[in-house]
């Protein structure tokens, strides 16, 4: 049985009076039956995992990005072991942001996902198609180069988690059918069972992200397969996540 995941991405958003959302988050979420989890920008994680230990919250943290080195001279980078240590249990990677802007590879996210399993982090890792590759019928080739070069052997429900996130519909307000999402996900879960077996590959969970709002949440989580959310905008405010963790618990 895959736990549903609600993780909130907040990007180069938050300052520390951005904590004040997290309390009232946790006073209107109570006790999800989801895993709730928030992914701040690097200087937010160790104040908000504390912050969440004095709220006694439900909730996890985690890193939006590590290095694919343990250590070493890489200037203004972060090594998994610091994410740890500041809290967190998570790291996202490969994100279409970092794809995009730092011209992130599928082998070098590979490589980011076993150090981070070194530190005792789980990978949550995403692939999406950008609009071009979807309207040249290419979406299911592209997952496949991606889940084949990003998710090391090895991977499993305690290590990874997948996210769907359709470049396309990342910030944009546009979000994929209920049909896409049904296509790309059942494709995600039969190639991680053929690559990793079904016990592992079976126990993955896949999230699916883009204009994710509560307006949409629970039409998009009562997918198969879906098994949560990686949520960007409608994290930062708790009068929009809270609503997504409920519809999530409800689906
Ligand atoms: P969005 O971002 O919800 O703002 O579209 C999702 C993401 O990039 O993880």
């Amino acid at each position: 049985m895959r736990q549903k995941l609600a993780a909130g991405n907040w990007k180069m958003h938050g300052v520390s009076n951005s904590l004040s959302e997290v309390t009232a988050l946790a006073e209107a979420m109570g006790a999800p039956t989801s895993e709730v989890l928030i992914c701040p920008p690097a200087t937010l994680l160790a104040p908000l995992t504390g912050h969440i230990a004095d709220l006694t919250a439900p909730i996890a943290t985690g890193g939006q990005d590590c290095h694919a080195e343990v250590a070493g001279a890489h200037t203004g980078d972060i090594a998994a072991a610091m994410l740890a240590d500041a809290g967190a249990r998570y790291v996202i990677l490969g994100h279409s942001e970092r794809r995009a802007d730092h011209g992130e590879q599928d082998a070098e996210v590979a490589a980011k996902a076993q150090t981070a399993w070194a530190a005792g982090l789980v990978a949550i890792i995403c692939v999406g198609e950008t609009l071009a590759q979807r309207e040249a019928g290419e979406t299911l080739a592209i997952l496949d180069a991606q889940l084949a070069g990003s998710v090391p052997n090895g991977a499993d429900g305690a290590r990874v988690v997948i996210a769907y996130e359709p470049v396309w519909a990342i910030g944009t307000g546009k979000v994929a059918t209920t049909t896409e999402i049904a296509e790309a996900h059942a494709h995600i879960r039969a190639r991680l069972v053929e690559h990793l077996g079904a016990a592992a590959g079976g126990g993955i969970r896949v999230l699916y992200g883009g204009s994710v709002k509560p307006g949409n949440a629970a039409e998009i989580f009562a997918v198969p397969n879906v098994d949560g959310s990686l949520v960007g905008g409608a994290s930062l405010k708790a009068a929009d996540f809270a609503p997504i963790v409920a519809a999530l618990d409800a689906s």
